[in-house]
């Protein structure tokens, strides 16, 4: 896998070191709040694992599943929530944990859907933020990385559902993307 990289961005040592960092500030600003982790699935996943065993407070978690991309590497703005029901979220602290903010339309789409569950508020974190235009009104309080426009793997993140088990954050190579 790792040779279909045109290159490492962030290695496990960085990402790890990184979020040490953002689990502290998280840590630090609920100290004294009731926080609900929501991760937003796949992408997130092995973030979130690394991330909260970072946060010593008694959060709960739970998570949401959202189709987007549709197997390429635009996203298609259309947003479909997979569960029936969505996570309690009435009168909570919620963080939204998220892989990547690219164009902003999906994770838009899943902060106004919570908060018309009535949160007490809702924040979001993502582990790589895109700087590109967003397509959406939509910023992270919590960002991992910055990076530029490529399309990135591992470490949660896919293209056509490999790569997620990748250690490390990795540019794919283009030739490798179908046009
Ligand atoms: P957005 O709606 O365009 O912000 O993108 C939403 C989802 O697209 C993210 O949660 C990722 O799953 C996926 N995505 C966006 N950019 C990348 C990338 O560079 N690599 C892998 N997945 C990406
Ligand atoms: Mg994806």
């Amino acid at each position: 896998m790792q040779e279909d990289l045109e290159r490492v961005l962030f290695d496990e040592t960085a990402i790890l070191r990184r979020l040490d960092e953002l689990a502290a500030r998280i840590t630090q600003d609920y100290r004294d709040r009731e926080l609900t982790v929501i991760a937003v699935l796949n992408g997130s996943l092995i973030f979130m694992a690394d991330l909260l065993r970072r946060i010593p407070l008694p959060l709960k978690l739970d998570c949401l599943s959202v189709a987007s991309y549709h197997g390429g590497t635009k996203s298609t703005g259309e947003v479909v929530f997979r569960q029936v029901a969505l996570p309690d979220v009435l009168d909570r602290h919620i963080l939204i944990l998220d892989d990547i903010l690219d164009s902003g339309l999906t994770l838009n789409a899943i902060r106004r859907k919570l908060e018309e569950a009535n949160p007490r508020s809702v924040r979001v974190c993502v582990l790589l933020e895109k700087q590109i235009p967003r397509a959406a009104p939509i910023e992270a309080d919590y960002i991992g990385f910055k990076i530029g426009g490529e399309f990135v793997v591992g470490y949660g993140l896919d293209y056509m559902e490999r790569y997620r088990n990748l250690p490390c954050i990795g540019v794919l190579r283009k030739e490798l993307i179908a046009s």
